[in-house]
């Protein structure tokens, strides 16, 4: 292929870069491309680090799969300190005392929100971007409508003006913009929800390592995992403006979990008051093989262990009291020190690349679609970054347990366990647990929804109620 390309209008580094890293297929089509579709690809091939993806790869393929994790996993002990549930009055009063703390941060404007939008969302088959996924029990209010009223509603109770930062994909860009633009921002000011892409990754051939074409003038791009946001803030300038602003701490939670408690004020009072770098929410694993990551400690260092990586039984190992050593599993909600954040960053990104295989839809040499129709052969590599892995690279870290059932109700599957279903019957068994309080007790089931703009807690809905700015019915979707 070499001499005929040479004759091409190939512009001569992409030639010299394909060429030395045995890819030289990506431009096999370029005489059939018009202007426009050249210079796409060129604009694709320039992009991509071959080099990375190289070293990546034949890291990866010297690993014998289960040997080092194995390791790792046998090493592993339960985090050693975890502030708990409150289960005293002690305990309460630390609670109060880290939430008081936590109010007055996001009272100073130390605090900002980040919310990682990029995935592709695959296992929920909805066609648009999660985020606009209706959740909402009665309303069908999107997911991003929860989180943009919850900011609303702190903003109004702290009186401040937190700056959210939503980290989108190519995949999912255009999409989520222009639907927060048709919804008005929700009543948000737009100047303080910024968009920010984070990178993407080619996938290459499984059995080859070549980078796979989609179409004879497109790379097969993904995006490069949650852990794309280090690079993604720092190119955005976000870093710097969080300096300029004061922001001190970030709460980073994912799109997905309709119940987290957004710049939740405890959380941020114990991240803020242990001077951590990163601090994970961790709630107890339902069972031993509940597809969770867990955080234990490594040789005395906070580490995440993918589920994936355990076998059944050593899922299951107790330690020498009888506790599961692998209960502390990570809901991906953490609160990060700003500071650590362009630590990160000025490191140049050093979270490693993981790697996938999966079926990845391409053309093949004559282009033609692959793998074949029916066929589930898991055809390609794909390279993904996640931010857990920032956890063994931070100076200080904290693990806080959430309260499960409040915090963590996550839609990843279009059925079943962590759906839609799921999620809603969780936002109304809270609505009801709220009304109980309130004095009404509601029928297992019923539907409800409470928009974080009536309240944000039990409390603050018992006082909506009691003065009368809503009603049961209305919670109810009845008026
Ligand atoms: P998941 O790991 O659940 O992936 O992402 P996903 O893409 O949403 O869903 P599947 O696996 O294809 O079914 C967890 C969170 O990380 C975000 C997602 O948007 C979600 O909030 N994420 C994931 C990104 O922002 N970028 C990515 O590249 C991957």
């Amino acid at each position: 292929m070499n001499d005929a390309l040479m004759n091409r209008n190939v512009p001569a580094d992409l030639l010299q870069t394909l060429k030395s890293f045995n890819q030289l297929h990506l431009v096999q089509f370029w005489d059939s491309l018009n202007a426009a579709q050249q210079q796409q690809l060129a604009d694709q091939i320039r992009s991509i680090d071959f080099e990375l993806i190289q070293t990546t790869l034949r890291k990866g393929l010297e690993q014998t799969d289960a040997e080092p994790q194995a390791n790792r996993a046998d090493k592993a002990k339960a985090p050693a300190s975890v502030v708990r549930q409150p289960s005293s009055d002690a305990d309460a009063g630390e609670w109060k005392r880290a939430a008081q703390l936590g109010e007055q941060l996001l009272k100073d404007g130390q605090v900002g929100v980040i919310t990682v939008a990029g995935g592709q969302g695959s296992r929920l088959g909805f066609e648009h971007p999660k985020g606009l996924y209706p959740i909402g029990p009665i309303s069908q209010r999107s997911l991003f409508q929860i989180f943009a009223e919850q900011i609303l509603a702190r903003n109004r109770r702290h009186q401040t003006s937190i700056l959210w930062m939503i980290m989108t994909s190519d995949a999912t860009h255009s999409e989520t913009v222009q639907f927060f633009q048709a919804q008005n921002f929700f009543g948000l000011n737009p100047d303080r929800v910024v968009f920010f892409q984070q990178g993407c990754m080619p996938a290459v051939d499984a059995s080859t390592g070549k980078v796979l074409l989609e179409s004879t003038s497109a790379i097969c791009l993904s995006p490069d995992g949650h852990g794309g946001l280090v690079s993604g803030l720092s190119n955005a300038g976000l870093l710097r403006q969080m300096k300029d602003e004061g922001i001190q701490h970030v709460f980073y939670h994912q799109v997905d979990n309709p119940t987290v408690i957004l710049c939740d004020p405890a959380f941020t009072g114990f991240h803020a008051d242990h001077q951590s770098s990163l601090s994970t929410n961790v709630v107890r694993k339902a069972s031993p093989t509940e597809r969770m990551g867990v955080l234990v400690e490594v040789d005395g260092q906070t580490q995440i262990i993918e589920y994936s990586e355990l076998t059944p039984s050593q899922a299951a190992k107790e330690d020498e009291t009888g506790q599961w050593i692998f209960w502390a599993g990570n809901t991906a909600i953490h609160m990060f020190s700003r500071p650590f954040l362009e630590t990160l960053a000025e490191e140049g990104c050093r979270l490693p690349l993981h790697l996938a295989k999966k079926r990845v839809a391409c053309i093949d040499e004559n282009g033609q679609p692959a793998p074949p129709a029916g066929s589930s052969e898991l055809n390609g590599i794909k390279f993904e970054r996640f931010i857990f892995d920032a956890l063994p690279l931070a100076p200080k870290t904290l693990i806080v347990e959430g309260n499960r059932d409040r915090e963590f109700n996550p839609v990843k599957n279009g059925q079943g366990t962590d759906s839609p279903a799921t999620a809603r019957s969780a936002l109304s068994r809270i609505g009801r647990q709220w009304l109980k309080v309130a004095g009404f007790n509601l029928a297992d089931e019923t539907p409800v929804e409470i928009s974080p703009l009536i309240a944000l807690d039990s409390d603050e809905l018992n006082d909506a109620i009691k003065s009368g700015v809503c009603s049961l019915e209305q919670l109810l979707g009845k008026n």
